[in-house]
């Protein structure tokens, strides 16, 4: 939107501030610093014969946000849209400061590479599913990795570490990880606009890790759906080593969220434009210029994904199939000119150029033109009247984040009349039930919505404009800003909470003094995931030496007694284990063999439910290609950590849920484990057996290590002395929590090489 102009007295320059958003309805919540990343600042510098210019930018980022930004010493960081060199900067620099702005100023050549190339003919191509468009240009990439760090660099320059820092959209996905690196504790939010796309589009991307990587700098990342959210976890779980638990996923220790935030607009100020002298003029003008013919509207930035052209098509199909209806409707398409040095874009604008003259040169009379067509961006009092004048809008994108204009389009409606015609691959569709929603690429569906339309009783139009209204008021564009705010500083305080619960240095040096000053210790240490790693193939968990050395070296002190504790089986275990001077339990607690005796089972138990659970195991396997079972004398095992994560996860919920009904007829138990859905006698558990060693002997170092849901019976086994640690996740019982089986090793390996004679002299 252009802004009227105004002398800046001081200066004697001319800009505009008097109609630049007004930023002090409605802010920020937070009483923190909030710094605003975006590769577009909210307004662009416009180079006039008079002076500078600024303009407010094009895009429902910018102006989402602009209302609500200035507040509490924010500040907003991005490119000003113009090239200047240095005086023109010294002149500018003032104006945007007056407006909390700060400029980050970008060469021609990185413009060409980084904002043409890599987010526009790369990311914005692919997130759209538009594969066919998409380039993959290493110097593009390269010039997107260090305009990314300019950013980074200037957000350094001015950030502290009880900053908020929010950064915004595509083009900058790799500055929150860099923004992290040299400030590892500060808040950073990343929210992107655009959609997320379906693993197997995002795949096709050569940088496609890093990318990930660079996102999960942030503590919160936020998309406009449920399926951009879904589909941004799901890639970080094929493609990364990250734990993902439901929309949480741990990032070498810190906890990142993932949340759907439907973007709303600032609906009060699109009803008081609607309402404004100078919007009714220009409402009644643009009445008159279409004279008795219905309305319709539409608004999209130049864009492929925009759906402008099967748009064209399905308003000329109306008019070829239903002749009676020329005269009658005409469409009124605002383009606002976008990114018109991208090659796709400039062959778009000669197509809708051409589309359009074809049309009116083939329906147009006397007294009736079919489409008025602008290619230019409109005032406010204009945008307002053009909503408020259509009978019609159609805003139907092929792919759409979110789209504002629709929201935009209802909000207007002071007199709730008018139909929204909307796809269903925009974003806003998941929220305006009530439009009509369609395939744009069904371009007879299209024409039926438009006749519907054009058909649909006031009364209708009222109560579904009314339905809309009431969404769009609710969850406006503070709501949104507040919200996601408010759960990132909720992420922050949950991940202090995790970092108390970290074995850090001075637990770990309590830990060391307690260890050396007690007599008699006892160790439970869970094997795979605790000991050793996960292995595709289970029999390759074989213990390395340097395990064996370890559990040697803290077993040879003779106030040790170090008791290894798994699900596997009591072969398996004796075989692996069985030489070493440590007492072992297999199968949960079935068997027990003591250092230097025999295996001794714990009881005989029913296993008569094992052919039906079985049958229903072997039905998974075979629909599940990876998944095999074990089995064991006292249980039965469904493993699926060969599965793609997607549908091994699926399985292992629906085959838990089919369980249910046999496991309380046999008195059995389901266990979710780690990539591993066990089936046992519900009377076995390690918390049963480690429970049964601690009676044998008074034990003043206790401590319980084990990493998934089997090793919880253990952790609330153990009194509240013993020290009870989780290996990588940090949802337990447990009171601590360790990353990985080395952090485990470390660990053991600390309290093996404790010298308790010299520890007790000091
Ligand atoms: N818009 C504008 N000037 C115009 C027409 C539209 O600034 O002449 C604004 C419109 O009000 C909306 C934004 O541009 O807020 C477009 O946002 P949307 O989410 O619909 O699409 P995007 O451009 O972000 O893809
Ligand atoms: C979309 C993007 C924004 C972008 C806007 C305008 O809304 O999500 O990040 O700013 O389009 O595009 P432009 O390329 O002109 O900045």
């Amino acid at each position: 939107m252009l802004f009227s102009r105004r002398k800046n007295k001081q200066k004697n320059i001319p800009y505009i501030s008097s109609s630049l958003p007004s930023f002090d309805q409605g802010g920020l919540i937070t009483e923190r610093r909030v710094i605003i990343v975006s590769n577009r600042l909210p307004v662009k510098v416009m180079i006039k014969p008079s002076g500078f210019q600024l303009q407010q930018s094009e895009g429902g980022l910018a102006t989402g946000l602009s209302s609500v930004y200035k507040r509490n010493n924010n500040l907003w960081i991005g490119w000003p849209g113009a090239f200047l060199n240095e005086s023109q900067r010294a002149q500018v620099n003032p104006l945007l400061e007056a407006e909390k702005l700060m400029p980050v100023y970008l060469t021609e050549e990185e413009i060409a590479a980084y904002y043409e190339g890599f987010s526009n003919e790369t990311l914005w191509p692919l997130y759209h599913y538009f594969p066919s468009y998409t380039l993959y240009k290493k110097s593009d990439w390269e010039a997107y990795c260090s305009v990314n760090r300019k950013f980074a660099e200037h957000v350094l320059q001015v950030a502290h570490e009880d900053d908020i820092i929010w950064v915004h959209d595509y083009q900058l996905c790799l500055v929150p990880a860099m923004i992290r690196e040299r400030l590892p504790d500060v808040t950073i939010g990343f929210f992107q606009h655009i959609p997320f796309p379906n693993y197997e589009i995002f795949r096709l991307l050569p940088w496609r890790k890093e990318i990930l990587k660079g996102l999960l700098g942030a503590d919160l990342i936020g998309f406009h759906t449920l399926d951009d959210t879904k589909h941004f976890i799901v890639s970080c779980s094929r493609l990364l080593s990250v734990e993902v638990m439901m929309n949480r996923i741990m990032v070498e220790g810190r906890e990142v969220m993932v949340d759907t935030f439907p973007m709303g607009i600032d609906f009060e100020k699109f009803q008081n434009w609607a309402r404004k002298d100078r919007t009714l003029q220009n409402e009644r003008r643009l009445r008159s210029l279409v004279g008795s013919a219905k309305i319709m509207i539409s608004v999209d930035r130049l864009d492929y994904s925009k759906g402008i052209l099967n748009r064209l098509q399905a308003f000329e199909m109306l008019l070829e199939n239903y002749p009676h209806l020329r005269g009658k409707i005409s469409f009124i398409q605002l383009i606002v000119p976008s990114r018109d040095q991208v090659p796709q874009y400039k062959w778009l604008k000669d197509e809708i150029d051409k589309k359009v003259s074809a049309i009116n040169s083939k329906f147009s009379s006397f007294g009736w033109t079919p489409i008025y067509y602008f290619y230019r961006s409109f005032q406010m009092d204009m945008l307002s009247a053009l909503y408020k004048a259509a009978d019609i809008a159609m805003i139907t994108p092929m792919r759409d984040g979110m789209n504002l204009v629709s929201k935009e389009f209802v909000a207007s409606k002071t007199d709730k009349r008018g139909v929204l015609i909307l796809s269903e691959m925009a974003g806003a569709s998941k929220e305006l039930l009530h439009a009509l929603i369609v395939n744009p690429n069904d371009i007879e569906a299209m024409v039926d919505a438009l006749l519907q339309a054009i058909q649909m009783p006031e009364e209708e139009q009222a109560y579904r404009i009314q339905a809309m209204q009431e969404i769009i008021a609710k969850y406006n564009v503070y709501h949104w800003v507040n919200l996601f705010i408010e759960t990132l500083e909720e992420v922050k305080q949950q991940q202090d909470k995790l970092t108390t619960k970290m074995l850090n240095r001075q637990v770990t040096e309590h830990m060391v003094r307690h260890y050396a000053q007690s007599k008699k210790r006892i160790f439970f240490l869970d094997y795979d995931g605790t000991l050793v790693p996960y292995f595709a193939d289970i029999n390759q968990a074989i213990p390395d030496r340097e395990l064996k050395r370890l559990l040697i070296g803290l077993a040879r002190d003779e106030r040790n007694r170090v008791v290894v504790i798994s699900g596997r089986s009591h072969e398996t275990l004796g075989k692996w284990l069985g030489d070493l001077p440590i007492d072992l339990i297999a199968e949960h607690g079935v068997w027990r063999k003591d250092d230097g005796r025999d295996w001794q089972k714990y009881t005989d138990l029913n296993t008569s439910w094992k052919s039906s659970i079985r049958h229903i195991l072997e039905m998974y396997m075979h629909r599940t290609p990876g998944s095999f079972i074990e089995e064991k004398s006292y249980s039965l095992a469904w493993h699926y950590r060969n599965v793609s994560t997607e549908l091994g996860e699926e399985r292992a919920s629906e085959l838990i849920d089919n369980l249910k009904f046999f496991s309380s007829d046999y008195g059995l138990q389901v266990l979710s484990g780690n990539k591993v859905i066990e089936i046992k006698n519900a009377e076995i558990n390690k918390g049963k057996a480690a429970r049964a060693l601690l009676k044998e002997q008074r034990y003043d170092f206790i401590m319980a290590i084990g990493d998934d849901a089997t090793d919880e019976d253990t952790f609330r086994a153990m009194p509240t002395r013993a020290y009870t640690i989780r290996v990588g996740s940090t949802i337990s019982a447990a009171q601590y929590y360790l990353r990985s089986y080395q952090e485990v090793r470390a660990l053991l390996e600390t309290l093996a090489e404790v010298n308790v004679e010299e520890f007790i002299k000091k």
